[in-house]
């Protein structure tokens, strides 16, 4: 009989544990993927609710959204509802890496740093007995060192910020980081998105807001010693909410024409 500590012998026996373990790393995978994929799209969900601040206690996310959430998409060159594609469906994310589905942006337009805009991008309407409540809109753009998704949502005059959450981004914690911090969130309801002749007005400013300022509906603090996100989370509303963005879509929705 061959020694235990013989060359073939271990060499088998490395084999075979390779064996068993890939096995059950792949297994584990598999077997899990359908898991992670339900609690990214329930995580999504949250975040929309968390937006419009629309958690209840003893309800579940997908009650609530079921009850309270209409998802509609939009054509973003036409600023109308589209049925184009299915809402539930509709992978936004790729959609926006597809040539076909998505428009390359030049320099000048491209504040947001996201290269290509989708065409179409599904938004969330919170309707109360048929009456628009709020409207709740799908945000990415560049930070510092990564791309930030997330939803803005908005009153139902379109121009008023019922909230602002992230659910994805990679900046630093307790710097960049700091965009999930409740108390900065809790800065954007009440801010208004446009001035007075229609032009883009919300701007996070470096340091803290003058409350005595004419501005100060517009404006939102800084976050101090992160003012590279800050100016990303600012570029990244320009964005949406400027010509190439949402800016269409919010004018024919408050005149009953989207
Ligand atoms: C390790 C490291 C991580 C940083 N992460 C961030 C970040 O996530 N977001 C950010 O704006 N600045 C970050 N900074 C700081 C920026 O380099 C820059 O100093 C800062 O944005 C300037 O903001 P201030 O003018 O408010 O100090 C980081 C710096 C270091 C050294």
């Amino acid at each position: 009989m061959a020694n235990n500590d013989s060359f073939k012998k271990t060499i088998i026996v490395t084999v075979l544990l390779c064996l068993v373990c890939s096995i059950v790393v792949s297994a584990a995978a598999v077997l899990l993927r359908p898991a992670q994929t339900a609690n990214k799209a329930l995580d999504f969900k949250r975040n929309i609710l968390a937006a419009a601040d629309l958690q209840e206690e003893g309800k579940s996310v997908e009650e609530i959204f079921s009850e309270k959430v209409i998802s509609r998409v939009v054509d973003l060159d036409t600023g109308k509802f589209t049925e184009a594609v299915d809402p539930v469906t509709f992978d936004q994310r790729r959609a926006a890496k597809d040539t076909a589905l998505s428009t390359s942006l030049s320099d000048g337009e491209d504040i947001a740093k996201i290269s290509r805009r989708e065409n179409y991008s599904v938004v969330y309407l919170i309707e109360d007995q048929g009456e628009l409540q709020k409207i709740i809109l799908p945000v990415k753009g560049y930070g510092l060192w990564s791309t930030l998704y997330g939803f803005l949502a908005l009153e139902a005059d379109a121009n008023t910020v019922a909230g602002l959450v992230f659910y994805e981004h990679a900046e630093t914690p307790g710097l960049g980081g700091e965009v999930d911090n409740p108390n900065w969130r809790a800065l954007w309801p009440g801010k208004e998105i446009y001035g007075p002749n229609g032009n883009v007005a919300i701007t996070v400013i470096k340091g803290t807001v003058d409350t005595n300022s004419n501005q100060a509906v517009n404006q939102v603090d800084g976050l101090s010693g992160a003012t590279l996100t800050a100016r990303g989370v600012n570029n990244l509303l320009h964005f949406w909410l400027g010509d190439k963005g949402y800016k269409n879509f919010l004018t024919n929705l408050t005149n009953g024409e989207a």
